[in-house]
């Protein structure tokens, strides 16, 4: 039996989708907005799901105040308040878009978490934009 436990979190962040070997041009046509020079912000919505068997001990399947301060201490902690672009050592070399986004954070909590767990990142960009990630 496989249960999911999930924990939400909330940061913002600013950010800019561009490719530094594109023109203005080029980078407004494929990017749109997202491509601003000056940077816009996000209000990130973040759902961090660990999928395993119940610990018959204890009857979870991750103490949740763990879970807690693992996404304070490698998520918010890291990324809240951020320019990303700037700021954030990954986005030196990618894209900050929500995709790699994910992928930055599921990277980040995945040592943390029990190696017989699933870990599920979904994270909201605006209330209908989200992307999930589970590691594949
Ligand atoms: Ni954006």
């Amino acid at each position: 039996m496989k249960i999911t436990v999930s924990r939400r979190a909330h940061f913002n962040a600013a950010h800019r989708i561009y490719r530094k070997d594109w023109s203005d041009e080029k980078n407004n046509e494929v990017f749109g907005k997202c491509s601003n020079p000056n940077f816009h912000g996000h209000n990130y919505e973040l759902v961090v799901s660990v999928t395993g068997t119940i610990n018959p001990e204890t009857g979870y399947v991750i103490d949740i105040r763990d879970l807690k301060s693992i996404i304070r201490s490698e998520v918010e902690d890291y990324l809240d308040h951020k320019n990303l672009n700037l700021e954030v050592e990954e986005f030196r070399t990618l894209n900050p878009t929500a995709e790699h986004i994910s992928v930055v954070i599921f990277n980040r909590i995945k040592p943390h978490i029990n190696p017989e767990h699933n870990l599920k990142i979904t994270l909201y960009e605006t209330a209908r934009n989200f992307v999930t990630y589970s590691g594949e």
